[in-house]
């Protein structure tokens, strides 16, 4: 990692909203590089995902903004994040909450204006903080003029070709035109009323049946994404985060998958409809138009790919930087699953040059602190996890509220839950709300100082238990989740083993002095640097490696293992079940 003379962060003591230190200018970016210099930036940066409807609210209304963002620019910058992606906030009728949009180049009113739009980019820029924004190609919202244009035409009509409609099957084509199965739950496809108001043509529609899926085969589809993204590169966009990045290439035909329960298969198997080989011609020309912007602007895929393998094809070096290791994410918290998980992540991403892109929660899935396993064990993992995470080679995506241990919430009022994918699916059970609940900033009640003097009920409420979680509670306290967050982002920046790199696993068991090497996971870096993590349930006593950096509990004394062992007490030392330790040795 390459560290400048930009110093990021402030004192404990200053507050969220407003740092002790005078903020950088724009040109002390973390690191920083001219072209060909040094290690780009996106390399190995802490990027940090805002869901803009639930990070901060800055009008009042109960939905976060962009507003609301940029006066809370100063904690992420403490927090020492290098950019931030905020999720859609174009023009849209929020039927997937703004992945559904109809206005590319406009800011839809709950989120602001375009003035604040870039007022944001400004200001983030002042601070140091890249800004990476969201770009939805798969589809458009029904509400999209082009759309709107479709249905108001005839079979046949051009203005069809740009999104895809076709022929029902059946005698009457009264069946969907294959069997193709929407993310969100039923059938991808839907039937319309023709203008004579009979049943017509049906459209192909990968998630709810308001985001129709574009036809990327036309051309008008292809130039116009082109030129969306020249009009945010040119406010100064870092780059951005694409949006189903292995659709949009649907294979030719539209050929039946021939089973049912085919989005259970995604990220596992191949299906017609995503990871097509032409998708990454798209792809190529995409990285064009950001090589010719100034500043290393960068994209990252959002691509569920089969394969680790097929996953690097999206960050070969003509195509995108970054891509979410999905993979890592799903794996569980043992130590042979990870172990591999991160051998064959460094492994088929350094094939084709590229760093790995670390993540563990985003607004589509459970929050990590539930998935393993909720409650107090739940968090020491999460936090093990993180720490663990936070050391590996490449990039890190954090999701907002992780750095506070927040957990899913299960127990929402069901007449307030508005997530598209929970609605069409069978059991009811699936939905994304649980990981949305608007972030909890200070105060003893919900929204938490969510909407400025709490004169709202935010859009989603927050539990009473989040009320030791708020950002001002854990504040000041370097044993919180948030203090072990910033320590940790601190140290990677100050540690030159971290970031960018190789890693190598020396033989665990040779320092092992009690306890199951199964549980055990011990890697280095170069130069001087061992993370030491305990997956097991049982503590694991081990021959101290070094100096003590950052341990995500507090160690154990190993005075007990002496008396038994050879080892001297003060060279032993015991980590605890579910924990992370970083070391610096000589
Ligand atoms: C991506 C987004 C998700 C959205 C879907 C459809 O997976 O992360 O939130 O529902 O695309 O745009």
């Amino acid at each position: 990692m390459t560290v400048t003379g930009h110093v990021h962060g402030a004192t404990r003591t200053d507050s969220p909203s407003q740092p002790a230190t005078v903020p950088a200018p724009a040109a002390a970016f973390h690191g920083e590089s001219a072209p060909g210099e040094g290690t780009p930036w996106w390399r190995d940066a802490v990027i940090y995902q805002v869901y803009i409807r639930s990070f901060a609210d800055g009008n009042g209304d109960g939905v976060g903004d962009l507003l609301g963002i940029r006066t809370r620019l100063p904690y992420l910058r403490t927090l020492g994040v290098d950019a931030v992606w905020i999720t859609p906030f174009y023009a849209s009728p929020m039927a997937d909450g703004g992945y559904d949009v109809a206005e590319h180049r406009e800011v839809d009113p709950l989120f602001g204006t375009l003035g604040d739009a870039e007022a944001l980019i400004a200001e983030a820029h002042r601070l140091g903080i890249r800004i990476i924004v969201d770009v939805v190609p798969n589809h458009t919202s029904a509400r999209h003029r082009w759309f709107r244009e479709a249905l108001a035409a005839v079979p046949g009509d051009a203005s069809r070709e740009r999104y895809i409609f076709r022929a029902g099957r059946g005698e009457r084509g009264e069946l969907p035109p294959n069997d193709w199965e929407s993310v969100f739950g039923g059938p991808a496809w839907t039937r319309i009323a023709e203008r004579d108001g009979g049943p017509g043509e049906w459209y192909l529609h990968l998630f709810d049946p308001a985001q129709p899926d574009l036809n990327w085969r036309h051309l008008e589809v292809r130039a116009e994404h082109e030129d969306i993204l020249r009009f945010w590169l040119d406010r100064g966009v870092d780059g951005f985060r694409i949006d189903v990045a292995h659709g949009m290439i649907k294979a030719d035909g539209l050929p039946d998958v021939g089973y049912s329960g085919q989005i259970e298969m995604l990220g596992s198997s191949v299906l017609p409809y995503f990871d097509q080989d032409e998708v990454h011609e798209i792809h190529r020309s995409w990285r064009r138009i950001l090589d010719e912007y100034p500043g290393q602007r960068i994209a990252v895929a959002e691509a569920w790919a089969p394969s680790l393998e097929r996953l690097a094809a999206y960050v070969r070096p003509d195509e995108l930087h970054q891509a979410f290791n999905f993979h890592f994410l799903g794996t569980p918290w043992q130590r042979d699953d990870l172990r591999r998980v991160i051998d064959d992540s460094l492994r088929t991403s350094s094939l084709v040059g590229a760093p790995t892109t670390w993540v563990l929660s985003n607004h589509d899935i459970r929050r990590h602190v539930t998935r393993y396993g909720d409650g107090e064990r739940g968090l020491r993992r999460a936090r093990a996890a993180a720490l663990m995470m936070l050391a590996l080679p490449g990039s890190a995506y954090l999701y907002q509220g992780e750095e506070l241990g927040l957990e899913e919430v299960l127990d929402l009022p069901e007449e307030l839950l508005q997530d598209p994918q929970r609605l069409r699916s069978e059991d009811g059970s699936s939905g994304r709300d649980g990981c949305r609940v608007p972030l909890p900033w200070g105060g003893s009640e919900s929204p938490y100082n969510f909407t400025p003097l709490n004169i709202a009920d935010s859009w989603l409420p927050a539990p009473d238990r989040w009320r030791e979680k708020t950002v001002e509670a854990q504040w000041t306290d370097p044993a919180s989740t948030l203090g072990l967050y910033r320590r940790a982002l601190e140290l990677r920046r100050k540690l030159p083993a971290l970031g960018d790199g190789q890693l190598d696993w020396p033989d665990g068991s040779a320092d092992l002095l009690s306890g199951d090497a199964d549980d055990l996971l011990v890697f280095h870096r170069a130069p001087g640097f061992v993370c030491t993590v305990n997956v097991g349930e049982r503590p694991v006593t081990i021959r101290r490696p070094g100096a003590l950096e950052l341990s995500s509990v507090e160690l154990g004394e190993a005075a007990a293992v002496a008396a038994d062992s050879e080892s001297p007490a003060t060279d032993a030392v015991v980590l605890p079940p579910d924990s992370t330790a970083w070391w610096s040795i000589r």
